[in-house]
């Protein structure tokens, strides 16, 4: 396995402690991605174990596959989106499970792979799909979207003030010339922003990329619809534990938690979201915004 498939789980220790893996224990990895978390919770689920571990791409299925093909486990890889996550374990007739995992966003292999479109370092075309049998991409959305609806895509799903700016700077541009990749929309974004935003910690077009990503993925009804089936799929005493990576993500996992701690349905282990220590974010610097919640199927 080469150092293109690293991926370095987040938060790896507080998920094994929450998800509290066991031999013989059925798993759902609703977001296998490069298998990081996988592989750890298939050592412990040995012997007798099953793993149940779903993703809308590909080729990130095909990585785990590798790295879990020799584990004894029984495991079951599902390409299809997790918002199907009730019909797709109804489908494998396993009945309730002890535990799943969402590790929400893209994977640093997604990110790094400058062909998919993700990456503000990398140039690429402007793609951005996660399932790359999807029709629709950032390109379509960047060059086809009236200006109103590009700029609530970035204000709404990027929480970027600049949105009417940034959603001006495409529209002018396109009409000059299609915006293909990657680096041409950087380009675009960068100059439409005033001086200074250059000096902030993040790079100044990330908020549009997440905008642009989220909305082509529709990634945000997903996660609603998910974490609303979760608790119906859990066994009494099931765990559940949710890594988000911005606020938008983090807002729905604590509000759905929290509605179903109400309904005495899950007991919430995490008051407040658990982060990443300075050791681990000095290590893989992707933990820096992860927050994990947890919860228990009462
Ligand atoms: C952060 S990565 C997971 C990394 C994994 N936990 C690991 O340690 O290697 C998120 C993965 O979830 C997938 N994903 C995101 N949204 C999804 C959805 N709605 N349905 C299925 N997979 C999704 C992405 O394609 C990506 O591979």
């Amino acid at each position: 396995m080469g150092e293109r498939y690293l991926h370095k789980p987040v938060l790896p220790r507080e998920v094994m402690d929450f998800l509290d893996p066991a031999p013989g224990k059925i798993i759902i990895d609703a977001t296998i991605g490069g298998g990081g978390h996988a592989v750890e919770l298939a050592e412990r689920i040995a012997p007798g174990g099953t793993l149940i571990g779903i993703d809308r791409d590909s080729e990130s299925l095909k990585i785990a596959h590798e790295k879990l093909k020799a584990s004894k486990i029984h495991i079951n890889l599902v390409n299809k989106n997790f918002r199907h996550i009730k019909e797709i374990t109804e489908n494998l007739r396993l009945g309730e499970v002890d535990g799943i995992l969402f590790d929400l966003g893209i994977s640093s292999i997604q990110m790094e792979t400058a062909e998919r479109g993700f990456s503000i370092k990398n140039a690429g075309p402007l793609d951005m799909r996660m399932d790359r049998n999807q029709k629709l991409t950032a390109k379509d959305l960047v060059n086809s979207s009236d200006e109103e609806d590009l700029a609530l895509i970035i204000r709404d799903f990027g929480e970027e003030r600049f949105y009417r700016r940034i959603a001006r700077a495409i529209v002018s541009a396109r009409d000059k010339k299609e915006i293909e990749t990657t680096d041409e929309l950087v380009e675009v974004i960068s100059r439409s922003l005033p001086y200074g935003r250059g000096r902030q910690r993040i790079h100044p077009a990330t908020r549009a990329f997440q905008a642009l990503r989220i909305s082509v993925n529709d990634e945000l009804s997903a996660v609603e619809e998910a974490l609303r089936d979760a608790p119906g799929i859990l066994k009494k005493g099931g765990r559940l534990c949710v890594i988000s990576f911005h606020s938008l993500e983090d807002r729905i996992a604590k509000n759905t938690l929290k509605d179903f701690r109400a309904r005495g349905i899950l007991k919430v282990f995490t008051k407040k979201p658990v982060i990443a220590s300075e050791a681990e974010v000095s290590e893989n610097p992707r933990a820096r915004s992860a927050k994990l919640r947890a919860a228990e199927k009462l």
